[in-house]
């Protein structure tokens, strides 16, 4: 006989169904100000207000169910992070390259340490921690080409029950030799991280060519072949970042029409396929990478940091691309995804069309859940959904207690909140509806 766990939380509660846009479309989303949640053997079971939902539940649940009880402060479905690179970390706030220089001077170094398996190991633990301590339950992650790297980060991931992505480094030509796989050397590593991880609890792979300029066209086609053998599988790379990386990408395939091309010639732009950054395309690009079912990767802190440029978001929505946020560590600056909308709302502003508090919120959320391909997991409070969620506090700091005083609305409490919180906001973080952090 099995036990059932029952949880309740209570909290003021926000989630999305959909993209609530440039307006805060009312249908897009659903707050309670006095919220619960019924966790039932860690999946959501029902959301509500507090009151309509512990008089609906079942004959002894209230009595048995586990309390959480977060009033006053705002419980959210867990944050997702699109994309980083967790052996990176040590290397965030390394100064004055833009992305060329700044891999081969600083990123190329650190990936080239994970050799060292133990090095891996405690990077792992760390990032995920880190994550979790910044209210991000899931993420879609490289490693390094080192096969070990990519134990490494599922080992922690498992350890800790999480939904997550991670892919060994395809990279066969242009970088430092001791990085260096081979296309078939790539495939068959891959493949066997494939089989020991995909699928395994929580966890999914992701086929992981770094980006065009350091594969060869041989391993982009096995990659794509092996891509499309099984289903389920996930894509991650890089796409349309920074000028002089397009101009190489234009010397190293000059038969293939576009950057996007080189791609889509090879099967890498379908759904499950996750490209970072995509900032230098032009309107039928976007649309033609949203027809494919792929998806964009936002990550303004990074975009800023190695000013590689401004992602157009608005233009994106408007091609009906999947778009998620990401920190992009370590060309991000940090793992809070707070920190990110509020550097997506500069990058907003900068092309005319600042981000609204409610869409902040929503890609950080289900926005990056369906990006991923995730939302019928994660994302949201819809009942059957995986209770990865967070409670943050309106008014961590002097300023944000003192700018929440002179608020008047849920969508200036949530804009104040994306400007001036970071994860000094979070208070505790849920996986599968158990603890996983605690401030
Ligand atoms: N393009 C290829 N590799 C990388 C990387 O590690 N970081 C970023 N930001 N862009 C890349
Ligand atoms: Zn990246």
């Amino acid at each position: 006989m099995s036990i059932v766990s029952n949880r309740l939380v209570r909290g003021q509660l926000l989630h999305f169904l959909a993209d609530p846009g440039m307006g805060d479309d009312p249908a897009a989303w659903q707050f309670f100000d006095d919220g619960g949640l019924w966790i039932r053997d860690g999946r959501i079971q029902a959301a509500g207000p507090w009151a309509a939902l512990t008089a609906a539940l079942p004959p002894g649940v209230g009595e048995s169910a586990t309390v959480h009880d977060y009033r006053g402060h705002l419980v959210l479905p867990g944050f997702v992070d699109c994309h980083l690179h967790y052996p990176q970390a040590g290397v965030i706030a390394s100064y004055g390259r833009q992305l060329l220089d700044w891999l081969n001077d600083y990123v190329f170094p650190a990936e080239a340490r994970f050799a060292d398996a133990s090095e891996a190991e405690r990077s792992a633990a760390f990032v995920v921690d880190r994550l979790l301590a910044h209210g991000t339950t899931t993420a879609s992650v490289f490693a390094t080409v080192h096969p070990h790297s990519v134990d490494a980060f599922f080992a922690a991931a498992e350890a800790r029950g999480l939904r997550m992505l991670c892919g060994k480094v395809l990279m066969d030509r242009n970088c430092p030799p001791d990085l260096r796989d081979t296309a078939a050397g790539g495939m068959a590593d891959s493949l066997r991280l494939i089989e020991r991880w995909h699928g395994r609890g929580r966890l999914r792979y992701s086929l992981t060519p770094r980006f065009a300029p350091t594969s060869s066209p041989e391993q982009l086609r096995l990659c794509g072949e092996l891509l499309n053998s099984q289903p389920g599988l996930h894509l991650q790379t890089h796409l349309a970042e920074n000028p002089c990386e397009l101009d190489w990408v234009r010397q190293l395939f000059p038969t293939r029409g576009s950057y996007l091309d080189v791609y889509q010639h090879y099967g890498l732009a379908g759904p499950r396929s996750l490209h970072a950054h995509c900032i230098h395309l032009d309107a039928a690009e976007r649309r033609s990478l949203a027809a494919g079912g792929a998806a964009a990767a936002f990550c303004p802190g990074s975009n800023l940091f190695l000013g590689s440029g401004f992602f157009n978001l608005d233009a994106s929505r408007e091609a009906g691309l999947r778009v998620g946020l990401a920190t992009d560590i370590g060309a991000g600056t940090g793992f809070s995804l707070l920190r990110s909308l509020a550097q997506a709302y500069e990058v907003g502003q900068a092309l005319g069309a600042p981000l609204p508090a409610l869409r902040g919120f929503y890609l950080a959320t289900l926005g990056g859940a369906r990006a991923l391909y995730l939302d019928d997991c994660i994302g949201s409070f819809q009942p059957g959904r995986e209770a990865d969620f967070i409670a943050l506090d309106w008014a961590a700091t002097p300023e944000l207690a003192w700018r929440m005083e002179r608020c008047q609305t849920l969508a200036e409490r949530l804009f104040a909140l994306m400007m001036l919180g970071d994860e000094r906001c979070v208070v505790a973080t849920h996986v599968m509806g158990e603890v996983a952090f605690v401030r």
